[in-house]
């Protein structure tokens, strides 16, 4: 494997030796000086064309650890601002001599780009409404750590599925590792026919809620919203918003998931996210094991 673009076409057992290899980083993030030289001499870039907290800072730390370099690009201050093109930039990357870049950015196959013209790894940090590949390997390795398996869970994906890469990453990891996924939320945000994915589509919440062990609760996203998908915030937080009531339909030890950044108070009340069941912090955590294990598998940590 030399790049990670999606996870819709990665196999499983391709999937569970990612999970464990993110378990072994987990391990060197327990200890008390987090650094290994594994990947001294690499250089990763990290083109982000949108906002990220956790998903940059979470491959800067990840390099941190495993010895490689990290250059960070910012948008705003990049000859992008005088019309270079993604391309050209990854170009330019290539032509630095660094060995990989992570690339988020609002068009959807922008990854997928670079990948085809570039000798260097790519890595998809997001790209528009596609993917988001570490983030569904970081929520499947958070759920495994706390259930202890994937396989035969009831999975249920509450809200804007159809703006979603973190959903349609979710689904597929989820899926392709053995879980039942079920979508629900406004009908305008699910995909029409669930995309021919093998999945359940339950417009109505409490029934998809009904003895689900992961619930997992998705940002409104108006940036990519064109308007008029529900009638208000107070609609959408009435009739879609996850609170201890809400939570109460799924089965008692259920885990609570948010990708973040969270609209509080609209997709999930503010006080579950720090309650017992949530996974919240856990995800930011796993995070970083789970890009140390990429970065391990893609830039030379086998054999290296
Ligand atoms: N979940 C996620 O991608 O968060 P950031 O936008 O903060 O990176």
């Amino acid at each position: 494997m030399r790049h990670l673009l999606e996870l819709e076409s990665v196999p499983a057992a391709e999937l569970a030796n990612m999970l464990d290899t993110a378990e072994s980083m987990a391990e060197i993030l327990r200890r008390p000086i987090k650094r290994v030289p594994t990947l001294r001499g690499k250089t990763l870039l990290l083109l982000f064309f949108e906002a990220s907290t956790r998903t940059r800072h979470s491959f800067e730390l990840a390099c941190k650890v495993l010895g490689a370099d990290s250059l960070a690009l910012s948008a705003a201050t990049s000859s992008t601002t005088k019309g270079e093109s993604l391309l050209d930039t990854g170009r330019t990357a290539e032509a630095l001599g660094v060995d990989g870049v992570v690339v988020r950015h609002s068009s959807s196959g922008a990854p997928q780009l670079l990948a085809r013209h570039l000798r260097l790894s790519v890595i998809n940090a997001g790209d528009g409404t596609h993917e988001h590949p570490t983030q569904g390997l970081l929520d499947l390795f958070s759920v495994r750590a706390r259930k202890g398996r994937i396989a035969g869970l009831r999975v249920c994906i509450v809200g804007d599925v159809l703006h979603s890469r973190v959903a349609r990453s979710a689904v597929h990891g989820f899926t392709r590792l053995g879980a039942d996924v079920v979508l629900s939320g406004p009908p305008a945000l699910l995909p029409p026919r669930g995309d021919g994915w093998p999945v359940e589509l339950e417009p109505d919440l409490d029934r998809a809620l009904d003895g689900a062990d992961v619930v997992m609760v998705l940002r409104i996203q108006k940036e990519r919203q064109e308007g008029g998908m529900f009638p208000s915030i107070a609609e959408y937080r009435a009739r879609w918003g996850i609170d201890a009531a809400r939570l109460a339909r799924a089965k008692p030890d259920a885990v609570l998931m948010h990708p973040g950044p969270v609209n509080e108070g609209v997709e999930l009340a503010p006080e579950l996210m720090t309650a017992p069941p949530s996974l919240i912090a856990a995800q930011v955590a796993a995070g970083v094991a789970v890009r140390m294990a990429v970065l391990y598998l893609l830039l030379g940590g086998v054999g290296g």
